[in-house]
């Protein structure tokens, strides 16, 4: 596919009115895929999110021997136990996506085969030595581009010895990568994080009979798995994506009137940084019908119009809302006062260069923005934002939303260029905010 070709048009029209159910968790989706592969028995998983990201790994999944189909009623994994993956005779192309090429690093370090991972542009310059490093601690044996950081990976898989990992970084598919590493490998493997990052794995890991334990240190939570647990598949709904609810949730909270119902959205606390700060700005959003789907607490989110003022972010919610800095930042820009935010420099190596790609867009359309090396510095301008020009997405699918909502609010037209990753995380994006009253189009 050609990638970057698609341009989107986002202007302004009347309140935004009704319900939207976002697709499927992403993170969630890729963990119910891979756990499902190395389960024994059958794993059938409903609501997986169907963006690239996930049919990518879905895909490496199938070139290694797993059979996973998918039918009205969602997919059916046949997992094949923790020692039954075959070595993929090709190149496994993660497209987009850093947790599908992190998560399967680790996993295919203990795997007794030769493969290969490779992406985009994009991924291909994304930092892979977090993983790599640690991985290599536990004797796996990695060849990487750019002097072992970045991909393509060739991963001489073979058997590891376990670790106990304080991690430098606050990172969800660094943790993730190593507890897969582990499984596969004899004793305890543990990773300690210096701030919480989303528990999906250790929740979703002991749904399928893993021992995962999670203890308070002076140096932060500790993670461990032990190694050669029987996996069992099971059967599981994917709750519905928070960081995909976050466009509609901020369109519905800045254009005037509006009113919208988001359901069955995934509430887990590891992912909603962006639920507190934008209460901390006045946002009415109530939370009703709490309930848990597999695990994992859901609910449905009501979200009315509200008038914004600005916060600094504690750094402590910086890793609950990693994802959805971007579509904040178009909050700020349309609140009253100053947003500061740092201590995000990882924003830094997202899909792309999230501060920068945010604040060039902001930016264009009229906003008063600053960066700083580690975040950013917004004065919001309440009454509205010029528009009237044509910004870039980077190809990053969040930047690409999060500009398409500043637009429904701003005086004129914004163009956003270089759409079409949005199908990797939020496919049928343009359909269901059209389906709510915006004025999108292509
Ligand atoms: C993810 C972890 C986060 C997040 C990404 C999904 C995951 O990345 O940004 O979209 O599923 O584990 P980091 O672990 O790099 O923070």
């Amino acid at each position: 596919m050609d990638r970057g070709c698609c341009n989107l048009r986002s202007s302004r029209g009347g309140p935004l009115r009704g319900t939207l159910t976002p697709p499927g968790d992403k993170s969630i989706s890729h963990r119910a895929l891979i756990f499902g592969s190395l389960a024994e028995g059958t794993t059938r998983i409903r609501h997986l999110l169907e963006g690239e990201d996930v049919l990518r790994t879905a895909a490496a999944f199938r070139a290694m021997g797993v059979s996973i189909e998918s039918s009205a009623e969602g997919y059916t994994v046949q997992g094949v136990g923790l020692d039954g993956l075959h070595e993929p005779d090709d190149v496994l192309d993660l497209g987009n996506s850093g947790t599908g090429m992190r998560l399967l690093a680790g996993l295919l370090s203990s795997q007794p085969f030769l493969s290969v991972l490779t992406g985009d542009a994009s991924l291909r310059s994304r930092p892979m030595a977090r993983v790599i490093e640690p991985l290599s601690r536990m004797g796996a044996r990695i060849l990487a581009r750019d002097r072992g950081r970045k991909a393509p990976l060739v991963i001489a898989g073979g058997e590891l010895i376990p670790i106990d990992y304080l991690a430098p970084v606050a990172s969800a598919q660094v943790k993730t990568a190593l507890l897969l590493a582990g499984l596969n490998t004899a004793g305890e493997t543990s990773v300690t994080e210096p701030i919480v990052t989303r528990d999906h794995t250790e929740r979703l890991l002991a749904a399928f009979g893993a021992t995962v334990e999670v203890t308070a240190t002076d140096r932060g939570q500790k993670v461990t798995v032990d190694g050669w647990p029987t996996l069992r598949g099971i059967d599981l709904q994917v709750p519905g994506d928070f960081s995909a609810a976050a466009f509609p949730m901020v369109a519905a909270l800045l254009v005037p009137e509006s009113e919208v119902l988001l359901t069955d959205v995934g509430i887990n606390p590891t992912r909603t940084g962006l639920l507190t700060l934008l209460r901390q700005m006045g946002a009415d959003i109530e939370v009703v019908q709490e309930h848990r789907v597999g695990g994992e607490p859901v609910a449905d989110l009501r979200v009315r119009h509200s008038h914004l003022r600005g916060v600094t972010v504690p750094a402590e919610l910086v890793p609950l809302a990693i994802d959805e800095f971007p579509v904040f930042f178009t909050a700020a820009a349309l609140a009253r006062g100053e947003t500061i935010l740092t201590g995000a420099s990882e924003l830094r190596v997202k899909e792309s260069d999230r501060i920068a790609a945010m604040a060039d867009g902001l930016q264009r359309i009229g906003a008063t923005v600053s960066e700083l090396p580690d975040g950013i510095r917004i004065v919001g301008n309440p009454s509205g934002l010029n528009g009237n020009a044509t910004v870039d997405s980077y190809t990053d699918h969040r930047i690409a939303m999060s500009l398409l909502v500043a637009g429904l609010v701003c005086r004129e037209p914004v163009v956003v260029q270089r759409c079409d990753n949005i199908a990797t995380s939020f496919p049928g994006f343009v359909a269901a905010m059209t389906g709510l009253g915006a004025n999108l189009a292509s």
